[in-house]
C-alpha cells in the first residue's frame, strides 16, 4: 500500500492536458469482446482500473498490447466466458463484461464484482434488464451463471438511470436479434461515448444522452480505431483544487459542456473561470466562497464523483454549506479524515453540514476510495504542514501519477513506497 507525503501551503499554477476518461474506456474495452477484429483505443491514461480490465479480458482469451497511451485489443480467439472472482473483486466494471460476453458467446459466468466501497451497489437493475432480454440467470455462491441462448431485443425500463446497467444492456443488445429500447437510461457523456464506439464497430445504436436508447441488433461487428472523450472527473478535480488552494489553473483537452454543473457552481464562488473551445482556465485567491447547498444527481446533475472534492473546498470556504449525496449511501468516508485535519463537518444520513474553517492542519490520513483519496490530496496541498495519505493505491485507480500532475502545478508531493 503506497503512501503520499504532501507538503501544504502551495498555490497551484500551470496547465494540464486531460487524457481519455476512465469511465468511458472501461466499457469501451469491454465492448471490444463483441468483435474478433482488432480495436485500437488512443489517449488512454495509465490507471490500475484499466490495467485490471485488460487482465480480465486477457483471461477471456483477448490479446492486448499497451504502447504508451495506445491500447490494441484483438479478441479473435476467445477461450473463456468466465470472469473469475480474483479479478472481478478488483473492479466493479468487470460486471459490465456480462453484456458483451453474452452478445458474443451467448454464455457467461461472472463473479460478483468489487470496486470502491461507497455503497451496497446491488446489481438488480442489470439482472432485471438482462432477464427481460431472454437471458436465463442463476446466482449462487457469489457467482452469476447466464445462458444467453434465447437472447433477443426487448423493451427495458430501468428503475434508476444506472450507468453500468445502461452500458451492460447496450452491449448485450447490439448482436441480439431484434430491437432493444432502454428507457430511463443513464445520460452521462460516457454513455454517448460508448454509443459512438459501438457504432464505429458497425452497431446501430441511437438516443444515448437522451434517456431513451434504441439498439437495432446487427449480425456482426468489426474492429475500429477510437479516441475516447476526456476525463471530466479528473478535469473537475483539478479545477476544484485550483479554487481550494488558490492560483491559476488551466486544463486543456476538456469538454466544458461535460462540466456544466461544476462550472455553474464555481461561478457562484470567488474564482474566475474562462472557457475557450477545449480550454478551461480558473483563477482564485483567498478563501473560496462556500455554497449553501450541493446535491449530487445523475447526469446532467452534479456528479457524485466530484462530491468529496467539493467537500474539501467547502471545508475551507467562508460560511456553512450542506452536501446531500443522493447516489451512493456511504460516500462520506472522507469526513472522518478531514476532521483529523481540523474540518468542521457533521453527517446525518445522506446530508453533511460543513462549517468552513480558515485553515486545515496536515495530518496522517487514509484514502478509503478513489475520489475521496483525490480529495485528500487537495486537502493536503491546502493545509498547513505535512499530510501523509495512506492507501494511495485507491487514487491510482483513476488518476495517472497524481503526484506528478499536481507537481506540474507547483504542489510538493512525494510517493513513499
Ligand atoms: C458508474 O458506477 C461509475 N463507474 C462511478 O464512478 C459513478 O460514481 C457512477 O457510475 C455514478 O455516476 C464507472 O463508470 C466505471 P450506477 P456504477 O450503476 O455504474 C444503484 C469512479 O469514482 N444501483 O449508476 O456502478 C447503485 O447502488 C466511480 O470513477 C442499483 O441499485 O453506478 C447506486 O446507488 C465510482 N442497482 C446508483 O444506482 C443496480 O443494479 C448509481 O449506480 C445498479 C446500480
Amino acid at each position: 500500500m503506497s503512501k503520499l507525503l504532501v507538503k501544504g501551503g502551495s498555490s497551484l499554477n500551470g496547465e494540464v492536458r486531460i487524457k481519455g476518461a476512465k469511465n468511458a474506456i472501461l466499457p469501451i474495452l469491454a465492448a471490444t469482446v463483441l468483435t474478433e477484429e482488432e480495436c485500437v483505443i488512443r489517449d488512454v491514461p495509465h490507471l490500475t482500473d484499466i490495467a485490471n480490465m485488460l487482465r480480465i479480458i486477457e483471461g477471456l482469451g483477448a490479446k492486448c498490447l499497451v504502447e504508451q497511451d495506445v491500447i490494441t485489443v484483438k479478441n479473435d480467439d476467445l477461450t473463456s466466458h468466465n470472469v473469475p472472482t480474483d479479478l472481478a473483486k478488483e473492479l466493479r466494471s468487470s460486471f459490465f463484461l456480462l453484456g458483451p460476453i453474452l452478445g458474443r458467446m451467448r454464455r457467461a459466468v461472472v463473479a460478483y464484482p468489487g470496486g470502491c466501497d461507497i455503497g451496497v451497489r446491488p446489481l438488480d437493475i442489470h439482472l432485471k434488464g438482462l432477464r427481460e432480454m431472454g437471458i436465463a440467470i442463476e446466482e449462487s455462491h457469489g457467482m452469476i451463471y447466464c445462458d444467453g441462448g434465447r437472447l433477443k431485443g426487448a423493451d427495458v425500463a430501468l428503475d434508476f438511470p444506472s450507468v453500468g446497467a445502461t452500458e451492460n444492456l447496450m452491449m448485450a443488445a447490439v448482436l441480439a436479434k431484434g430491437t432493444t429500447r432502454i428507457t430511463n437510461a443513464a445520460k452521462e457523456p460516457e454513455i454517448v461515448d460508448l454509443q459512438n464506439f459501438l457504432n464505429a464497430m458497425g452497431a446501430k445504436v441511437s438516443g444515448a444522452g437522451s434517456g431513451r436508447i434504441t439498439v437495432e441488433g446487427v449480425p456482426k461487428m468489426h474492429g475500429c480505431t477510437y479516441t475516447p472523450i476526456p476525463d471530466r472527473i479528473v478535469a473537475g478535480t483539478l479545477l476544484i483544487a485550483g479554487a481550494t488552494c488558490g492560483g491559476n489553473v488551466c486544463i486543456t483537452n476538456a469538454v466544458p459542456e461535460h462540466l456544466e454543473p461544476l462550472l455553474f457552481k464555481m461561478s457562484k464562488s470567488t474564482c474566475v473561470i474562462s472557457q475557450q473551445s477545449d480550454r478551461i482556465s480558473l483563477s482564485a485567491s483567498g478563501r473560496p466562497r462556500g455554497f449553501d447547498k450541493l446535491e449530487t444527481q445523475p447526469y446532467p446533475g452534479f456528479p457524485t464523483d466530484l462530491q468529496s472534492q467539493m467537500m474539501v473546498m467547502m471545508s475551507v470556504a467562508e460560511g456553512t454549506g450542506v452536501i446531500v449525496e443522493n447516489i451512493f449511501e456511504t460516500r462520506f468516508r472522507i469526513v472522518r479524515e478531514l476532521t483529523k485535519m481540523g474540518a468542521m463537518i457533521t453527517v446525518k444520513d445522506r446530508a453533511a453540514v460543513i462549517r468552513g474553517v480558515k485553515r486545515l492542519e496536515g495530518a496522517a490520513v487514509s484514502a478509503g476510495d478513489l475520489r475521496g483519496g483525490a480529495a485528500l490530496v487537495i486537502a493536503g496541498v491546502r493545509a498547513d504542514g505535512y499530510t501523509v495519505i495512506d492507501h494511495a493505491n485507491y487514487i491510482d485507480r483513476g488518476y495517472e501519477s497524481i503526484e506528478k500532475t499536481f507537481g506540474a502545478l507547483g504542489a510538493e508531493i512525494k510517493r513513499l513506497e
